[in-house]
């Protein structure tokens, strides 16, 4: 057993087995060398880097390498070096602006997609390669013609493109304890990211989540160091190919980025974008684990995180960047920045940030903000703002990355091996490994009475909401950002789990039936109920307890039936994290969390069905690479941790060769009941605590509790009418004789800046009876003078009448208007002096609007 594999038995052995690990990777102890203690009290984000390891980067100095590189600087103009650092979004610019600007890179986001369109094919993904590839390198304004390179996020398989294989989220894969499988699934990706015209994909997440209510839990292996650095080596060697072999970054292969560095996952509380308040010991031996093994493995770039280290913005950290991670860290790759995470740098906007190229930072990713960026850079190198010797280690390190990956001589991307092939975006036997990921990832956490594994010739019910769910099932990063707005028809050859299970139920001799609700035809056998999280990426995956929505009941009732009925239950959770899931255990004879498995549903019928003869083809061998929580309060359970006492501790997972009966368990959260909420502000006709509903007159404020009810005067009336439910809307009525409001309002305020940074919505689900009157205006309010709104009756006039439907504002353009997006204590302010009649059930946070308004 190698020594990672050893650390998943327990958190107690692992910390006891962790020491040596960290030696053997080149860490020093730390109980041995602390930093001066002078030192730390002046600056608590300041640095040692002597005590930090010192893995061996695998390039030796390449003489022609560096002559190749030094002459191609010596010929470009400081605009052509600014370029070079610039990274812009295909959102924000187009294949003119390249040819005008010549920036080193592009990305696509997570919403970003060819022409707009997040369904568009895969040739339509490599057309646009081409027409960025062949602007970049135009030398008719007499430049270089310096190819660009274009980076995405390929988290679980080529993610952003439709019909590609998907695999588990890291958070599965961390179970499968399988480096080698993780090898494979890398070499997958990087043949699938090729087929697309695509040379960089900004993966593996070598994050080590202390807190599950991070929303980006999902992303990371492990809460355990030991495990994530196991895998990090094999992934960028799968993506990248070996360092030393001529198709290294070559052909089948791609750049990898090894993200966030550093500490993402040790953030308070676990806020994205957050602060980690630790040690710089803990920065070091548990969220430096994986870069350690991805240097060794030659990862050529690395993503600086969005967040802050003991309260001072990474993007920033001249200590980190450069003393630690090119200094002694030997990593001579480049470094790329997160999504406008300059921005958030004492002292920077998104486009203005010398301090982040002056800490270290050697490409930022500037979506759109690449314009502005460009010029004050331009400037701030021509007046010594920017040494030029830094630009010129910025862009020597981008071109010597070019030169290693062969982009110059590689030829446009349709050209390039593999390219167009999009068979290799799901071959059968990309399928296979997806779905023995699938298998390996799975975690039985009970089996009562063992009831697994199913006979095949039983009937069987599947149902629950995640029954028939490929969306639900893959979780965030997936065809959109936030994985939301999609439908088993966006995975084309994908297999839900009901799909699975009726094909294991045929070949056995049974039957099956579905249905999300619990309802059946005829009494089944068995029934396995699908539930769990809904897809989120980051921020909007953030909780505060460890639980499933409050509003997420329906599957208890489901469980609560079969047991009246005597039908015995098979729980399977779909989640990002573990989650506090005492009612559901107690309720169900076998329990399996299954993490977001991806396309491949199958994976989970090979592992719940044995054979004809009793025999089984696939027992469990999924353990717990993140521990699961015995109460809802999230609070971090971290190795060594005195008060460790998880519920199941990491490494753990029932098998059928060794049974065993699991206790009935405490249902007390642990939390007050209003914790548990949705995260929204207005739901199905009513506000959700701590957000109440006024009406004014535009001088009284009226809170309106129950229905029906009216402004001071009667300007404005509210009644109740139907969405969703039975009066799960409230109606308003203006009467258009003066100025008549509708307000969201709360006592505290919410912060929406990140949200507001990353294209995130308010939406609407209204329902106009009418024309709308054209003075309406939409808006937030966040205190005395700082409300911003917009015009909104043309979007409005766009749906269509007397029909509930989502509109969405994105919340940037609130900030566009005077909004101070982080404290926003009026969640929504409806206004005009006109004659209204309008209705809305739901107001909230989120990505996926039928009508969407535009503020430019
Ligand atoms: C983009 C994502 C990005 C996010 C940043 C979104 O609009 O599509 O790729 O990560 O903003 O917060
Ligand atoms: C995320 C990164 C991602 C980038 C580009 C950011 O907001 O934090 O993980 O690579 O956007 O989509």
């Amino acid at each position: 057993m190698s020594p990672s594999m050893s650390l998943v038995r327990s958190k107690y052995a692992a910390a006891l087995v962790l020491a040596p690990f960290l030696l053997l990777l080149g860490c020093k102890d730390a109980t041995k060398e602390e930093p001066a203690a002078a030192a730390k009290a002046e600056d608590p984000a300041a640095v040692h880097p002597e005590i930090w390891p010192s893995p061996k980067w695998p390039f030796a100095k390449d003489a022609a390498l560096e002559e190749k590189v030094a002459t191609l600087l010596d010929k470009m103009t400081v605009e052509e070096k600014v370029g070079q650092v610039i990274q812009g979004d295909i959102a924000s610019m187009t294949p003119e602006d390249m040819k005008k600007y010549h920036l080193g890179s592009i990305l696509a986001g997570g919403g970003s997609a060819p022409g707009g369109n997040e369904r568009a094919p895969a040739s339509e993904w490599l057309k646009l390669a081409d027409e960025f590839y062949a602007a970049s390198i135009d030398t008719s304004n007499g430049g270089q013609g310096i190819p660009m390179i274009w980076g995405i996020d390929a988290m679980h398989g080529h993610s952003n493109i439709v019909g590609a294989v998907l695999f588990p989220h890291n958070v599965g894969l961390g179970a499968t304890h399988n480096p080698k499988l993780l090898g494979d699934i890398a070499r997958v990706t990087a043949e699938q990211v090729r087929t697309t015209g695509i040379e960089w994909t900004f993966a593996p997440t070598v994050t080590v989540p202390q807190d599950d209510r991070w929303g980006r839990a999902y992303e990371g292996y492990s809460e355990d160091p030991g495990i994530v650095a196991s895998y990090a080596g094999a992934f960028v060697r799968g993506l990248q190919g070996d360092p030393s072999s001529p198709d290294f970054l070559k052909g089948h292969y791609v750049l990898s980025s090894t993200k966030h560095f550093l500490a993402d996952g040790g953030t308070e509380n676990g806020r994205d974008q957050g602060d980690a308040k630790i040690p710089e010991t803990t920065l070091r031996d548990i969220h430096n684990a994986g870069y350690v093994p991805a240097i060794e493995a030659g990862v050529q770039t690395v993503m600086i995180s969005f967040s802050s280290w003991n309260g001072k913005k990474i993007t920033g950290n001249k200590g980190l960047i450069t003393d630690v991670l090119k200094g002694r860290m030997n990593f001579d790759g480049f470094t790329v920045g997160d999504w406008n995470a300059h921005g958030q740098v004492e002292g920077c906007t998104n486009d203005n940030c010398p301090q982040a190229l002056n800490a270290g930072l050697d490409m930022y990713m500037a979506p759109d903000s690449w314009r502005g960026l460009f010029d004050n850079t331009l400037k701030q190198v021509k007046d010594g703002t920017i040494p030029m010797a830094r630009l010129d280690d910025a862009v020597t390190r981008i071109l010597r990355v070019k030169f290693r990956a062969g982009i110059f001589e590689a030829g446009p991307p349709s050209k390039r091996p593999l390219a167009g092939d999009f068979k290799l975006l799901n071959s059968p036997q990309q399928r296979a490994i997806a779905r023995q990921a699938v298998r390996e990832s799975l975690v039985l956490l009970k089996n009562n009475g063992g009831l697994l594994p199913l006979a095949a010739n039983k009937h069987v019910l599947v149902t629950g909401d995640g029954a028939d769910n490929i969306s639900k099932q893959s979780g965030g990063w997936t065809i959109t950002w936030q994985g939301t707005g999609l439908t088993n028809a966006d995975f084309p050859g994908g297999t839900s789990v009901w799909a699975g299970v009726k094909a294991a139920v045929k070949a056995g001799g049974g039957s099956a039936e579905l249905s999300t609700d619990g309802s059946y035809k005829k009494k089944p056998d068995v029934a396995i109920v699908v539930f769990g999280e809904n897809p989120y990426a980051e921020f909007q995956g953030d909780l505060k307890v460890l639980t499933l929505p409050g509003s997420m009941t329906q599957h208890l009732e489901i469980m609560k039936k079969f047991q009246d009925e005597k039908i015995p239950v098979v729980a399977v959770l779909f989640s990002g994290r573990p989650l506090w899931q005492n009612r559901e255990l107690n309720l169900a004879n076998a329990y399996v969390a299954a993490w977001l498995p991806g396309t491949e549903g199958g994976g989970i019928s090979d592992v719940l069905f044995r054979k004809r003869d009793g025999s089984v083809d696939h027992d469990f061998s999924g353990k717990l690479s993140y521990s699961w929580p015995r109460d809802a309060k999230g609070e971090p359970l971290n190795v060594g941790q005195d008060n460790y006492d998880p519920l199941f501790p990491l490494g753990f997972g029932l098998t059928y060769a060794a049974p065993q009966e699991t206790a009935a368990l405490s249902e007390d959260p642990g939390i007050p009941a209003e914790l548990m909420s949705t995260g929204s502000f207005f739901d199905k006709g009513t506000p959700v605590a701590p957000w109440s509903l006024r009406v004014s007159n535009g001088a009284d404020s009226t809170r309106i509790t129950t229905v029906p009810a009216e402004s001071v005067g009667g300007r404005v009336k509210v009644t109740a009418t139907d969405d969703l439910v039975q009066e799960g809307a409230r109606r308003f009525v203006f009467a258009g004789d003066g100025k008549g409001t509708v307000q969201i309002t709360s006592e505290g305020a919410v912060d929406l800046s990140r949200e507001a940074n990353g294209d995130v919505m308010l939406l609407i689900r209204l329902k106009r009876e009418g024309k709308v009157p054209n003075d309406l205006k939409l808006g937030v309010g966040c205190g005395a003078g700082c409300a911003g709104s917009v015009p909104i009756a043309g979007t409005l006039d766009a749906v269509p009448a007397g029909k509930f439907a989502t509109v969405g504002i994105p919340l940037k353009c609130f900030a566009k208007n005077g909004a101070d997006v982080s404290k926003v204590n009026e969640s929504l302010v409806l206004e005009t002096e006109g004659k209204l009649d309008l209705a809305f059930s739901q107001v909230k946070i989120g990505t996926v609007a039928d009508e969407v308004h535009s503020c430019n």
